[in-house]
């Protein structure tokens, strides 16, 4: 028999999230709940900055229940050249180390230490995602890949895991980084990555693909990785450009390589094989990545 309860659950399992959540608060704060979040593995990040003090873990609770997340964290900046998040607030429960599973890796990080752009899914796949993607990642055999950026192993791992008969040397700058950087290649059972803690510029290895997944400056690190890379060697770069600079204007004129982007890259002795939008980065400024070969 139906009952009153029963009844109840499968009205709010009918409901999208964000009115399961006013159906649970009072109806005078709903103007300033968010509509939006970000789930990353089974934490939850959203802003309640706007909401009193007293309120927040009540509500933050209530986001937890049901999004399914074990944890709720205050939204925060991502400061500095290590990209790590300002002062973490625990809205509600206590755990902010988080695994998520992306293209059949396992990815274990503290959200509360090192940032997860989960704008960027697809295309920290390599070979093992959309077409699109594997293009960029397809090197001639190499036998040396360094990922100056490593970060938690987000290219390195499946890099590695895509050549098997290449070494990876996987940089980064963050000892907590590397930190979960070890633990996920040993967790991923990569056997063919070194993984170094430094600035990328004081390596002075050699290599046949070097990869700058980092946005921000990633143009003063071309010169460093020239002097590395070996005959015909290719890098692959990711930035953010103005889409006016790039001379972008709709939709359709994202099939070229843009002129300016070509000529920028032949100052710096580069030749662009490929060019693409990995995502909107603000209204006018988008992030790109681009294969190049060394000249
Ligand atoms: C935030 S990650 C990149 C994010 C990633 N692309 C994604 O898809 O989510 C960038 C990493 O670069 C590292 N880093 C920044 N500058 C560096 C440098 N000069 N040398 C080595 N690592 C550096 C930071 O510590 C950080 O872990």
């Amino acid at each position: 028999m139906e009952t009153r309860n029963s009844r109840t659950e499968k009205v709010s399992q009918k409901m999208k999230p964000f009115e399961q959540i006013t159906s649970k608060i009072n109806s005078e704060l709903h103007y300033k709940l968010p509509r939006k979040w970000k789930k990353i593995g089974n934490i939850g990040i959203l802003d309640l900055s706007n909401i009193d003090t007293k309120e927040r873990n009540n509500i933050a609770k209530i986001y937890a229940d049901v999004i399914g997340a074990k944890t709720i964290l205050q939204k925060n900046k991502i400061s500095g050249e290590l990209r790590k998040p300002e002062d973490t607030e625990i809205l509600h429960g206590n755990e902010t180390v988080t695994e998520i599973s992306e293209y059949g890796i396992k990815y274990k990080l503290d959200l509360a230490e090192i940032m997860w752009s989960p704008g960027n899914i697809g295309w920290r796949s390599a070979l093992s995602g959309p077409d699109k993607v594997t293009d960029f990642y397809t090197f001639d055999r190499p036998n040396t890949i360094i990922d100056y950026f490593a970060g938690i192993g987000y290219f390195s791992i499946q890099m590695a895991k895509g050549y098997p008969e290449a070494e990876i040397i996987a940089i980064d700058k963050n000892p907590k980084s590397v930190e979960y950087l070890s633990l996920n290649a040993k967790n991923n059972s990569v056997e063919n990555m070194k993984i170094i803690n430094d600035d990328c510029r004081n390596i002075e290895m050699k290599a046949d693909v070097i990869h700058l997944g980092y946005i921000g400056n990633t143009i003063d690190f071309l010169e460093h990785s020239h002097n590395c890379l070996n005959e015909n060697g290719i890098v692959i770069f990711h930035e953010v450009f103005r889409n006016n600079w790039l001379g972008f204007k709709s939709r359709s004129d994202w099939g070229a390589i843009p002129e300016k982007f070509s000529k920028l890259m032949d100052e710096k002795n580069f030749t662009v094989q490929k060019f693409e939008r990995v995502k909107f980065y603000g209204p006018s400024t988008s992030h790109i990545i681009a294969k190049l070969k060394k000249n």
